[in-house]
């Protein structure tokens, strides 16, 4: 419901894929809609933040009363969100980031050959968008991550909980196609940074969302 538990609070919420160029028709990426990040973005500002979301690739259209920043790979959501995060009060990244992205990006469209059957694509490390802003993180402001994994849920979170210097992860078991990427409904479990765990039942990514909002509104 309408609140005004962050009023005067300003959050940056990231949300969809990154797409990281190969040439100027192909790109990675990966499955993420931005449905999860829309819905946390919107429950934010209806509890009486100052939201700026920052999008990767997503379709969506704009929640109301929210700030919109399209932006498509990982470098870009980088410095849109160190710049965003500088005046802010909280930074929730529920952006799919890639990890790798094409070592070298061709200016003209990559083309087969009679002789190539296959091909081998190299890869370089993404910078890590959690760690390098967590590490300049002021008192008061709070990071929160979320963990996408197929195995291991909760031993993986915990493991980026720390390494990433987190209030909070976020755990999303996208091995199941009804709570992961695309999907409307959601089921996670807050992983605090003292080892505290909160499951949420199977719900809509609205719901989940205000229960995150109501979260972090308790620890602001
Ligand atoms: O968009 P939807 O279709 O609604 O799907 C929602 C979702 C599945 C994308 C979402 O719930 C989710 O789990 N988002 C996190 C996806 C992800 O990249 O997880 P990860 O475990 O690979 O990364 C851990 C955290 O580090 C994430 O908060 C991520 O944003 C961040 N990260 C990752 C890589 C990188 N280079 N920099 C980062 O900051």
């Amino acid at each position: 419901g309408s609140n005004h538990r962050m009023a005067g609070k300003r959050v940056v919420v990231t949300a969809g894929g990154t797409r990281e160029p190969l040439d100027p028709v192909r790109y990675l990426t990966n499955h993420s809609s931005g449905k999860m990040g829309y819905a946390i973005a919107q429950a934010a500002q209806r509890a009486g933040a100052d939201v700026t979301l920052i999008a990767a690739n997503t379709v969506l259209p704009a929640p109301k009363g929210v700030k919109v920043v399209h932006i498509q790979t990982a470098r870009e959501l980088l410095k849109n969100v160190q710049a965003a995060f500088e005046a802010a009060d909280v930074l929730i990244m529920a952006a799919a980031v890639a990890d790798y992205r094409p070592a070298e990006v061709a200016d003209q469209k990559i083309k087969k050959t009679a002789q190539n059957e296959t091909m081998t694509l190299k890869l370089v490390r993404n910078p890590d968008i959690l760690k390098t802003v967590g590490a300049s993180k002021r008192p008061g402001q709070l990071v929160i991550g979320f963990a996408a994994e197929t195995t291991d849920l909760i031993t993986n979170a915990e493991k980026k909980v720390k390494s990433k210097h987190l209030d909070l992860i976020v755990a999303n078991d996208v091995s199941n196609q009804k709570i992961g990427f695309n999907s409307d409904n959601n089921q996670v479990t807050f992983l605090f940074a003292d080892g505290s765990q909160e499951k949420t039942p199977l719900e809509s990514k609205p719901k989940v969302a205000e229960a995150l909002i109501a979260i972090i509104s308790q620890k602001l």
